[in-house]
Order: structure tokens, then C-alpha cells, then sequence
């Protein structure tokens, strides 16, 4: 397997970033998760929107533009020979030192990884899946626009957590009053009277591509 890491392809065991990388100390950074399906990329475009929205919102300026990003997204489907993949795409802060000031990370650190994924096994699709919701919240809206999808996913991973402890394989997160905002790692919708509602992202939920329909 081979990954992008800052501008090279890399076998697997040579894709490693620094203990000093702000991706990894404080979780300072954002990502995208994608999908390609028969060899054609999903919303390729609106995932890198969504990842320059996200680095935006946090003031991290990423050196490549968007097509030379989903030039990095093709490349790494092909080089892999996938059709069906799973590609995680992310941009850290870079290495800085133990402060949390990104002042002193020069240069973002990108890494594109092409794999394949089972999020749930496929009895879930086939019959069905049972949710249970937990104690923990999700990041409250006013605290961290719920639209940045980044590094930080405490919050969903102890939510997680609590489901699997309870023998679900999902959870349902709600926030701080118990309204319904979404799954760990996926959006929630309802079908009611022939309408699929789902919550809207401002009020805690991320703006999800798939959500977003029209496709
Ligand atoms: C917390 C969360 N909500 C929703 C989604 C679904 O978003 P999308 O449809 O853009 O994949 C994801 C996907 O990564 C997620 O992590």
C-alpha cells in the first residue's frame, strides 16, 4: 500500500509524521473521509470544500490548491489499483513545538491514505441496526461549529464507547437538552409521513455530504 505523505507516495511503513506533529498533540487539524465507488470518486469536490471550509475555520492555510488536492485523491485510488475505496484525507497543523500556538508549525502536513473500510458489517444494511443513546454529548454547537470536521473526535469516540459497552454497535448523540443530533460518525435521519428530516447542521450536527442529497 502505498500513501501521500507532503507531496510523495510512501510504502505504508515509511508513512510516519512527527511525535511533534499538532495533528497529533492537540488533535490540531481536519480531515475528510471519502468514498469511491466502481472507480469513480463520491462528491469529490464537495468533500474538498468541505475540508478548505473546515481549514478555514481554523485559520489553517493549506498549500495546495483544490485541484491539485483531488489530483492527490485520484492518485492515490490509482497507485493502490482500487475501485471500491474508502480514502481518509488530512491536513494537520504540522510539526510545531510543545506549545499550543500553531505560530511556530510552519508548514501543514497532508497525507492521503486509500484503503478499503466495512464501517458496520453487512447484516446492519440487510436487516437493520440498533441504536442506543448515551451520556456523553455531542461538541456543543457554540463551542465548535459542528460544520468543522476535525481531528477532535473525543466526544464521538466516548460515545462510541458507551454504545459498544452497552452491546450497540452505534450510538446516538444528543446534546446538552436531549434533542437528537446524529450517529458517532454518520448523520441521522427519520423517514416521517414520505419525508426523510434530518437536523440541521447549525444546531449541532456536521453539515454532512451525504445529507446534503440532490445526487
Ligand atoms: C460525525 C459525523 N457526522 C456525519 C458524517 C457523515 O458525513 P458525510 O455524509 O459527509 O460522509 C460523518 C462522516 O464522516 C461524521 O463523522
Amino acid at each position: 500500500m502505498l500513501i501521500y505523505l507532503n507531496g510523495k507516495f510512501v510504502p505504508k511503513e515509511e508513512a510516519k509524521i512527527s511525535v511533534f506533529d499538532h495533528g497529533l498533540l492537540y488533535g490540531d487539524g481536519v480531515f475528510e473521509g471519502i468514498r469511491s465507488y466502481n472507480g469513480r470518486v463520491f462528491k469529490l469536490y464537495e468533500h474538498l470544500e468541505r475540508l478548505y471550509a473546515s481549514a478555514k475555520y481554523i485559520m489553517l492555510e493549506i498549500p495546495l490548491t483544490m485541484d491539485e488536492m483531488a489530483e492527490v485523491v485520484l492518485e492515490s485510488i490509482r497507485v493502490n489499483q482500487l475501485r471500491d475505496a474508502y480514502v481518509r484525507l488530512v491536513v494537520t497543523r504540522g510539526v510545531g513545538d510543545l506549545g499550543l500556538s500553531p505560530q511556530k508549525c510552519p508548514r501543514p502536513t497532508i497525507f492521503c491514505i486509500a484503503d478499503q473500510i466495512e464501517l458496520y458489517p453487512s447484516r446492519f444494511y440487510e436487516e437493520g441496526l440498533e441504536l442506543i443513546s448515551v451520556p456523553t454529548r455531542r461538541n456543543a454547537a457554540d463551542a465548535l461549529d459542528p460544520r468543522v470536521k476535525s481531528l477532535n473526535y473525543l466526544n464521538n469516540i466516548l460515545a462510541k464507547i458507551e454504545g459498544e459497552l452497552c452491546g450497540y454497535a452505534e450510538a446516538l448523540m444528543v446534546d446538552r437538552n436531549g434533542y437528537v443530533l446524529e450517529g458517532t460518525g454518520a448523520n441521522i435521519f427519520l423517514y416521517r409521513r414520505g419525508t426523510l428530516v434530518t437536523p440541521p447542521a447549525y444546531v449541532g450536527a456536521l453539515e454532512g455530504i451525504t445529507r446534503a442529497g440532490r445526487h
